[in-house]
C-alpha cells in the first residue's frame, strides 16, 4: 500500500474529528461526515461550490429523521454560502448526517473539502445584493435559486406570488414554494418559504384559489393550494391557509390526485360558475387532463386535450384556463396556456396557448390542429400562469424570465432568475381567428419617473441620442413611435461605449419584428444565447413601441398588445445611447421618452 492510501486509511479508520465553535464534526469515512450543532444559533452557514456535485444531507432531530435536502458542499473553493435555518430545532439536538455521492468520492476524500474549514454557526445571514445584474423592478428573490411562479392569487389587497425555490443553491433542486406579497405588482415583500418538501416528495408546481363558500372544509375564504409533490412519481398535493398565506397546513389525505404517467404535474384551478365546480387542468406528457371538484379534495376526470394539437417539441408543463372578453365585442372565449420545454420557436422554453371554448368538461380548440400561437416571441418567457381571483375581472400574468437551456448558467450567483413585468391579457380577433392582446398592467406606470423627451421627426439613415440612457440606474422605460412613408426597416437601438448592442428592427417586407442580441454583451455561458428572436405584425399606420429596459432584460410591448418580446441581456456595461433608425427611405419617428424608474 502506498504512503498516501495508508494515511488516508488511518484517517478514515479513526473517526476523524474537526472543531468550528460550536460544532463538532466527525468523518465517518470518505463519503460520511456529521455536523453536530452544539450551540444555539440561528443558523448554520453552509458553504456551496456551485459546480460541486451534490451531498445528501439528513437532519436528524433528537435522534429522528427530520428532513433531507441536497446541497453542492465547498470541495474546492467557496461560492457563496447558504443558510441552513435552526430555529425550529431550539431545545433540540441536531445533527446533519452527510453523504456524498459515489463520484464526489472518487476524486477525493471528503474530509479535505473546504467546507469542513468554513461551515460555520451564526445568527446573521445578509442578503444585501452583491450581484450587478439583480433587477431594479423586477422580482427576485433574496437569494437562491427561483423557476416557475406557483399559486398567485390575490386576496384582501395582497397579490401573492409563490414560486418554485432551491434555498439551498442558486441552481435549480429542493423545490419549495418561495413566498412573496405585493400591493402594487410591482414592489414586493419577502415572505418565508411556504410550502416546503415532506415525505411524498419535493413541492413542484401548482396554483392557489380562495374558498369563498368553504367548499372544502377548511374555513369560509382559506386559501387552497395543489401543487405536484414530486417522489417517485409525481402526485397532487393539497395545503391551505387561513392566515392570509402565512402558514400553510397539508392535508393529512394527500395525495389526492395520482396517476401512472411519469410527467404529471402543475395542477391549476379555478371556480367554474357555469357548472358550479371547480375544474383543475394539468400536464400529463404530451396533453392536459380536465378534472372538476364539487370541494377541491375529490376530482373526477373530465377530458384530455392536446394531442396533435399546436407544439409538441417537448414536454407540456404549467397550464392554466381562463375565459376572456374579446376587444371591441361582448363576446368571450376561453384560452388555454400551454408551456413548452423545450421546442419553443427560438429554441428551448416558450408559452403557447389555444383559443376555443369550454363547458367544464371538455376544451374545444377553434383552430387548426397545426396552428401554434405564442404568447411572446422573446427567448426568456416562460411558465406562464395567472393570478386567481384578481380584482375587476383583470387576468393578470407573470413569467419566469428565463430558459431552461440556460438559466443556471446566467451571470449571477447571489440568485438566479426573475419574473417578468405583469401583464393583462385580452382577446382580438384577427382573420378569423382569436389571439392574445398581452400589455404591461397599469400598475407599471405608478414607477414612471422623471421623463426626458428627444423630438426626432423625419428620419432616412440614422440618428443617435447619446448617453440619454446615462443616469437612470440601468433601467428606464422608453416609448416610442415609427410611421413609415417609403422604408421597409426601420428600429431603436440600445447601446454602451464598448460597442455593446441589442437592436429592435421592423422589417415591413417580411411584416416581421425582431430583436437581435447577438452582441448584446456577456454570452458566452451558453452556446444557445446569442439569438435573434422575431415575431410577426400586421400593416399599420403607425408601430407603437414601449421598452422595459432593466439591468439584465428588454420586454418590447407593441402599442396594440399585439406582440410582446421579453429577453435576458447582460451587457458588460449598462447601455447609454439610443440609436434610432431608417434604411432605404424614410421614417417619421416620434419623440422618444426615456422614463426613469421610480
Ligand atoms: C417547469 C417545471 C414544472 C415543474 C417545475 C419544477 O419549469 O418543470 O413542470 O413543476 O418546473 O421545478
Amino acid at each position: 500500500m502506498k504512503l498516501k492510501s495508508l494515511f488516508i486509511a488511518f484517517l478514515v479508520g479513526l473517526p476523524c474529528m474537526a472543531q468550528q465553535s460550536g460544532l463538532d464534526i466527525q468523518h465517518l469515512s470518505e463519503t460520511h461526515s456529521l455536523v453536530r450543532v452544539q450551540e444555539a444559533k440561528k443558523y448554520l452557514l453552509l458553504p456551496i461550490e456551485e459546480k460541486a456535485p451534490e451531498a445528501t444531507v439528513n437532519v436528524l432531530k433528537n435522534m429522528k429523521p427530520d428532513q433531507t435536502f441536497t446541497a453542492r458542499l465547498a470541495i474546492n473553493k467557496i461560492d457563496y454560502y447558504v443558510p441552513f435555518e435552526l430555529d425550529a430545532y431550539k431545545g433540540h439536538s441536531v445533527i446533519l448526517d452527510i453523504h456524498n455521492i459515489a463520484d464526489r468520492a472518487q476524486t477525493r476524500t471528503a474530509q479535505t473539502d473546504v467546507c469542513w474549514n468554513e461551515i460555520k454557526l451564526t445568527n446573521e445571514f445578509d442578503t444585501t445584493n452583491r450581484e450587478t445584474y439583480r433587477p431594479r423592478y423586477h422580482f427576485t428573490p433574496l437569494y437562491g435559486w427561483m423557476n416557475d411562479p406557483n399559486g398567485m392569487v390575490y386576496k384582501d389587497g395582497e397579490w401573492h406570488l409563490f414560486y418554485q425555490y432551491n434555498p439551498y443553491a442558486s441552481v435549480w433542486g429542493n423545490m419549495n414554494w418561495g413566498h412573496a406579497v405585493t400591493k402594487d405588482l410591482v414592489h414586493w415583500e419577502h415572505l418565508p418559504v411556504a410550502i416546503a418538501p415532506d415525505g411524498l416528495g419535493t413541492v413542484f408546481s401548482g396554483s392557489c384559489v380562495v374558498d369563498k363558500d368553504n367548499t372544502a372544509g377548511f374555513g369560509k375564504n382559506a386559501i387552497i393550494a395543489i401543487y405536484t409533490s414530486a417522489g417517485r412519481s409525481q402526485t397532487q398535493s393539497l395545503a391551505y391557509s387561513t392566515d392570509n398565506g402565512r402558514t400553510f397546513t397539508k392535508y393529512a389525505g394527500n395525495p389526492i390526485l395520482t396517476s401512472d404517467v411519469m410527467d404529471f404535474r402543475d395542477p391549476n384551478m379555478f371556480w367554474n360558475e357555469r357548472i358550479q365546480k371547480w375544474n383543475l387542468i394539468l400536464a400529463a406528457g404530451q396533453e392536459m387532463r380536465i378534472y372538476s371538484s364539487p370541494n377541491l379534495k375529490d376530482w373526477k376526470e373530465e377530458s384530455r386535450f392536446g394531442l396533435g394539437y399546436g407544439a409538441h417539441g417537448g414536454v407540456w408543463e404549467c397550464p392554466d384556463l381562463f375565459e376572456l372578453p374579446v376587444e371591441g365585442t361582448s363576446e368571450k372565449k376561453w384560452v388555454l396556456v400551454c408551456n413548452l420545454n423545450p421546442g419553443g420557436p427560438f429554441g428551448g422554453s416558450a408559452t403557447q396557448y389555444f383559443v376555443g371554448d369550454f363547458d367544464g368538461y371538455k376544451f374545444t380548440c377553434e383552430s387548426k390542429p397545426s396552428t401554434c400561437k405564442w404568447m411572446d416571441y422573446g427567448k426568456d418567457h416562460y411558465a406562464t400562469v395567472s393570478f386567481s381571483n384578481a380584482p375587476d375581472n383583470r387576468r393578470v400574468v407573470l413569467a419566469w424570465m428565463s430558459n431552461w437551456e440556460y438559466a443556471t448558467s446566467v451571470p449571477t450567483q447571489q440568485y438566479r432568475s426573475s419574473n417578468s413585468v405583469p401583464r393583462d391579457l385580452a382577446l382580438y380577433m384577427k382573420d378569423g381567428e382569436h389571439y392574445l392582446t398581452v400589455k404591461p398592467s397599469v400598475e407599471m406606470l405608478s414607477v414612471r419617473g422623471a421623463a426626458v423627451s428627444k423630438k426626432v421627426g423625419n428620419l432616412a439613415g440614422s440618428k443617435l441620442l447619446k448617453n440619454i440612457l446615462v443616469g437612470k440606474d440601468d433601467a428606464a422605460e422608453l416609448t416610442l413611435s415609427f410611421e413609415p412613408s417609403t422604408a421597409k426597416l426601420f428600429g431603436v437601438e440600445l447601446s454602451n461605449d464598448r460597442g455593446e448592442k441589442v437592436v429592435l428592427t421592423y422589417d415591413l417586407a417580411k411584416l416581421q419584428v425582431s430583436v437581435d442580441r447577438m452582441q448584446s454583451g456577456q454570452s458566452n455561458f451558453s452556446a444557445s444565447f446569442a439569438t435573434v428572436t422575431s415575431a410577426p405584425i400586421e400593416k399599420q399606420d403607425v408601430y407603437q413601441l414601449r421598452l422595459f429596459l432593466d439591468r439584465c432584460s428588454l420586454e418590447a410591448f407593441d402599442g396594440e398588445g399585439h406582440f410582446v418580446m421579453t429577453n435576458l441581456l447582460f451587457p458588460n456595461e449598462p447601455y447609454q445611447h439610443v440609436r434610432v433608425f431608417s434604411q432605404n427611405g424614410k421614417t417619421k419617428v416620434g419623440a422618444v421618452t426615456v422614463y426613469e424608474i421610480k
